[in-house]
């Protein structure tokens, strides 16, 4: 196409009147593949049949990042942002669906400069940060401060923090958008902007309104949050015949009413299940509030560990306290697998008998997924739903995730785990959230509808299949967002936000 090898040639050119070549990656240029490879999370789109980037940034000043986008903007060439490039479908470096447009990936990882200042329990840190660095920084800093966040250590700040981040403390103190103070973004015209010159409206389409859209975050600051110097983890196992149906089937209206400072998910894979839990507290007080509120769990305090809340995200990120904190500054993403998942948000407990079906029939295959259930409640309800983007809050019980991941890289393999997951949330249907069946915009699945262009923007009428399941009625503040800050719809992806249509 003659047309985009001119808009390619005129966007490099641009570029390197700015940026110093070394920081630009072509597929003529011998690291560019490694580059691609980096934070690339997710092995299905890396695969020969998908589009790549004409070029990559590795953007190591914020100027980099304006030049970037004013250079895409002037040349048609359209710019993917990723961070820590765990994306479910791939959508920082991988173009899937999109009408062929050439993108240019902006990698911000090496934009990763994390400032704690514990005496005001605030941090900033840079989109291109990984949550385990952010904590590894808190938890250097002081021993009663955390942050919350999901997880999993090597995500990216830009992408978590986006799109929400949930995790052990969300229960406590909400998610990690909840708790964003400021932030410097670049906008479609290559402006730099905080909190004030871009005003409370975009602020609120950042935190949470998934990322892409609106620009590109640079950096974040945090409110950091009191813990105690010493909290409590908690791993118990299960099989079925130890009873992990009746649990399961018990925990769901046990976990969300739980006081704030316990968070208890479950995991469930290799038919067991595994819960763990989180105590602000000690290990007896955990104890004794799990002989009163779940003693079928059996917890005796053998089953619990005393450490500090950074090693507490150690747990949850590893499975194990046993690794040292500066196993959180490893931003190596290896083993990436290949990957699908699917959400849910549960509202009514599901009985013990369809749990005992689902157990039966789809958790003992040999192809079956992880499943993850993530408790709502505490904080999470009395946050109203327009607070933010994230609109999941009073009314949800918990998430589940169908979460499948494979090595292997042949077809079968992947149609084998792929239908596993398209059919068990099928089966699903009727006992979860509907009208809509609601999901969590980082938990992203391309399933639930991609965009299509009307003119020369996404269409908002086909944009609102997908985007009222992430956003439900902020979904439409969303898109007046987008009208205001990039009407163009320069920053697009399979899943952007949309601009309203113009007749409104
Ligand atoms: P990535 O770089 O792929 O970006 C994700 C999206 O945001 C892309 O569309 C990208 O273009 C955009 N984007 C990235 N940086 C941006 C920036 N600076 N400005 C604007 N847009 C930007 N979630 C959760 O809440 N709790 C959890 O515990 C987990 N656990 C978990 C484990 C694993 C193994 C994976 C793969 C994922 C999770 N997640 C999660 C989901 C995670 O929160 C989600 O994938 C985030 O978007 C990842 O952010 P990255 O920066 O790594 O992604």
């Amino acid at each position: 196409n003659l047309g985009h090898s001119a808009a390619i040639h005129g966007f490099l050119g641009c570029l390197s009147a700015d940026i110093p070549s070394g920081l630009i990656q072509t597929p003529a240029t011998p690291s560019y593949s490694a580059l691609l490879l980096s934070t690339a999370r997710n092995l299905r789109y890396i695969l020969p049949d998908t589009s790549k980037p004409v070029g990559i940034i590795a953007a190591a000043e914020h100027a980099h990042v304006q030049t970037t986008v004013r250079c895409g903007r002037r040349h048609g060439v359209r710019v993917r942002v990723r961070s820590g490039g765990h994306d479910y479908e791939g959508l920082s470096y991988a173009s899937v669906h999109l009408h062929n447009e050439p993108f240019a990936v902006l990698d911000l990882a090496a934009l990763r400069a994390i400032h704690v200042d514990p005496a005001r329990a605030e941090a900033w840190a840079e989109s291109g940060a990984t949550v385990g660095e952010l904590y590894y920084a808190v938890g250097a800093a002081s021993r009663s401060l955390g942050f919350p966040a999901g997880s999993c250590p090597t995500m990216g700040i830009g992408g978590h923090l986006s799109g929400g981040g949930f995790g052990s403390l969300a229960r406590k103190y909400g998610l990690s958008a909840d708790n964003v103070l400021d932030a410097l973004v670049v906008d479609a015209d290559g402006r730099l902007m905080n909190r004030s010159s871009m005003g409370e409206e975009l602020f609120w389409a950042i935190c949470g309104g998934g990322g892409e859209s609106f620009g590109v975050v640079l950096s974040w600051k945090v409110r950091l949050v009191p813990v105690p110097e010493t909290v409590t983890v908690l791993s118990i196992t299960r099989s079925r015949s130890q009873g992990a149906v009746e649990l399961i089937t018990k925990w769901q209206e046990v976990a969300p009413v739980l006081p704030q400072e316990v968070y208890l998910r479950v995991l469930v894979l290799n038919q067991q299940a595994n819960f763990q839990a989180m105590f602000l507290g000690r290990c007896g007080g955990l104890h004794r509030l799990m002989q009163y509120r779940f003693p079928e769990l059996g917890m005796t305090e053998q089953d619990c560990e005393e450490v500090s809340w950074v090693q507490s995200t150690v747990f949850f990120g590893f499975s194990t306290t046993s690794m040292p904190p500066e196993q959180l500054l490893n931003r190596s993403s290896n083993p990436s697998y290949y990957l699908k998942a699917k959400s849910d948000h549960v509202q009514d407990p599901i009985a013990r008998d369809v749990w005992e079906s689902i157990w039966a029939g789809w958790l003992d295959k040999p192809e079956a997924a992880l499943l993850m259930l993530d408790p709502y409640g505490g904080l999470m309800s009395s946050i109203s739903p327009s607070e933010t983007p994230f609109p999941h809050r009073r009314g949800n019980l918990y998430q589940i995730q169908y979460y499948s991941f494979w090595y292997d890289n042949g077809t079968a393999a992947a149609e084998k785990r792929m239908s596993w997951v398209r059919g068990l949330y099928n089966e699903m249907e009727p006992y979860v959230s509907s009208n809509p069946r609601a999901v969590y915009v980082n938990y992203r699945d391309l399933d639930l509808g991609t965009n299509e262009l009307d003119g020369n923007v996404t269409s908002y009428h086909k944009a609102t299949v997908w985007g009222h399941k992430y956003f439900k009625g902020n979904f439409k503040r969303l898109a007046a967002v987008k009208t205001m800050v990039d009407p163009h719809d320069f920053f697009r992806n399979e899943q952007s936000i949309p601009p309203l249509p113009r007749c409104q």
